[in-house]
């Protein structure tokens, strides 16, 4: 299987893991990127088993409503049963980076929502230690020089994404070059810059339950 097809088959197995939770007046959230894509071409399918969705991004709520699925603001909905989301990194306790498609804010937030947080990647995505993948910080525009500095003297090699403008209206800084060793201890690091609005790590809030696809088929972890 290529990458592709496993992310397709997570995004299946993600259908199969949520229908039993799903009641008719249930919320599912959903993210953004290409996996969670498939998942929402997926979820398309199972329209009459949920209410609706929040999802994490523009995109996400775009490629929602064309499939006929209803989007709700997340401030107008009580709860969210499950959040189902992709990962650019996951390391063996579930802590996540994730932002590579400039949507780390809204899927933290939605995250932090959820009852329960399923995370779905293929294969490629595993690692022992997070930081491979250049980490992702959404800042606010007038501090982003400010907020390289800073991330400097974390040990990391900042770099600004250019023309990359977020959903929220901030950018985008990607920073290279760190060994995550302590994620939780580095997410809340790097959220105490000033001009700061998000990281990309997903450490105080892991994922619940990971959907990894393997060539020898979805491990759940
Ligand atoms: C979006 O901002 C990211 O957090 C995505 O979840 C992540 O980049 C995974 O993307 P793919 O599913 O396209 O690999």
């Amino acid at each position: 299987m290529n990458q592709d097809e496993l992310k397709q088959a997570v995004a299946k197995k993600a259908i199969d893991y949520i229908l039993p939770k799903l009641e008719s007046d249930s919320i599912v959230g959903v993210g953004t990127g290409s996996t969670a894509n498939y998942f929402i071409d997926y979820l398309a399918e199972i329209k009459g088993h949920f209410d609706g969705t929040v999802a994490s991004s523009e995109g996400s709520a775009e490629r929602l409503k064309q499939h006929g699925i209803p989007v709700y603001d997340l401030n107008s909905v009580d709860s969210v049963v499950v959040y189902v989301d992709g990962a650019d990194e996951t390391n063996p306790q579930r802590e996540l980076i994730k932002g590579g498609g400039a949507a780390l804010t809204r899927e933290k937030i939605v995250a932090a929502v959820a009852d329960e947080f399923v995370c779905i990647a293929d294969g490629s995505k595993w690692v022992e230690i997070l930081g491979g993948f250049p980490l992702p910080v959404e800042v606010i525009p007038m501090a982003r020089a400010h907020v390289g500095r800073e991330l400097l003297k974390l040990g990391g090699n900042p770099v600004y994404r250019q023309g990359v403008v977020t959903d929220n209206g901030n950018e985008i800084i990607d920073v290279h070059g760190l060994a995550i060793t302590d994620a939780k201890q580095m997410e809340q690091d790097i959220n105490q810059i000033v001009g700061v609005v998000t990281n990309g790590l997903f450490a105080a809030r892991p994922a619940d339950v990971l959907l990894l696809g393997k060539e020898s088929g979805v491990v759940q972890i």
